[in-house]
C-alpha cells in the first residue's frame, strides 16, 4: 500500500511541474515571438525588397516613399500594399518586376496588418 502512494505522489508531481514549465513556455512564445513589429519584422523586409525605388525621395517611377512606420501603414490602408505583394499577376507585382517575395515574409505582412500595425 504504502509504495502505491509513493508512485502517486510521483506521477502528481510530475505532472505539475510539467505544466508550469509549459505555461512559462507560452507565456514566453506570445511575449517574444507572437508579435509582429515594424521595427523589428516589416522594415528589414521593406529595406531589402522596396527601398531600391520606394525611397525618400522616390526613384524609378516609384509613387511613394516606404522608408517611415507611417509611410508603411499609410501603403497598407490606401495604397493595397498587401494586395500588390501577394498577387500572381506579375504586371502588377511587387517588388516591380518580381521576382515575387518567400511566402514566408508575405504571411509575416499579412499577420502584421492583423494584429494591428504594430510600430514596436
Ligand atoms: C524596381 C522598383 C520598385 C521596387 C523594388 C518596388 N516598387 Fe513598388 N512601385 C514601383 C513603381 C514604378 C510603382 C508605380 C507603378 C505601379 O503602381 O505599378 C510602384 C507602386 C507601388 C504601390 C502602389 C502605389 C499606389 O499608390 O498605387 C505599392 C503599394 C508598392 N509599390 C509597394 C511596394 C513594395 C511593398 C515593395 C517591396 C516589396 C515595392 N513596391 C518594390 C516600383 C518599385
Amino acid at each position: 500500500m504504502k509504495s502505491k502512494y509513493l508512485v502517486s505522489f510521483f506521477i502528481i508531481s510530475f505532472f505539475t511541474s510539467c505544466s508550469y514549465n509549459s505555461e512559462d513556455d507560452l507565456i514566453e512564445a506570445i511575449i517574444i515571438e507572437d508579435f509582429v513589429t515594424y521595427e523589428a519584422n516589416i522594415k528589414p523586409i521593406i529595406d531589402n525588397n522596396c527601398i531600391g525605388c520606394h525611397n525618400s525621395p522616390p526613384v524609378n517611377g516609384a509613387p511613394m516613399t516606404l522608408t517611415t512606420y507611417n509611410s508603411v501603414v499609410e501603403a497598407i490602408e490606401n495604397r493595397n500594399l498587401i494586395g500588390r505583394i501577394s498577387t500572381n499577376d506579375l504586371s502588377s507585382l511587387m517588388p516591380f518586376g518580381g521576382p515575387r517575395l518567400p511566402q514566408n515574409l508575405i504571411d509575416l505582412v499579412i499577420q502584421w496588418e492583423q494584429e494591428g500595425l504594430l510600430e514596436n
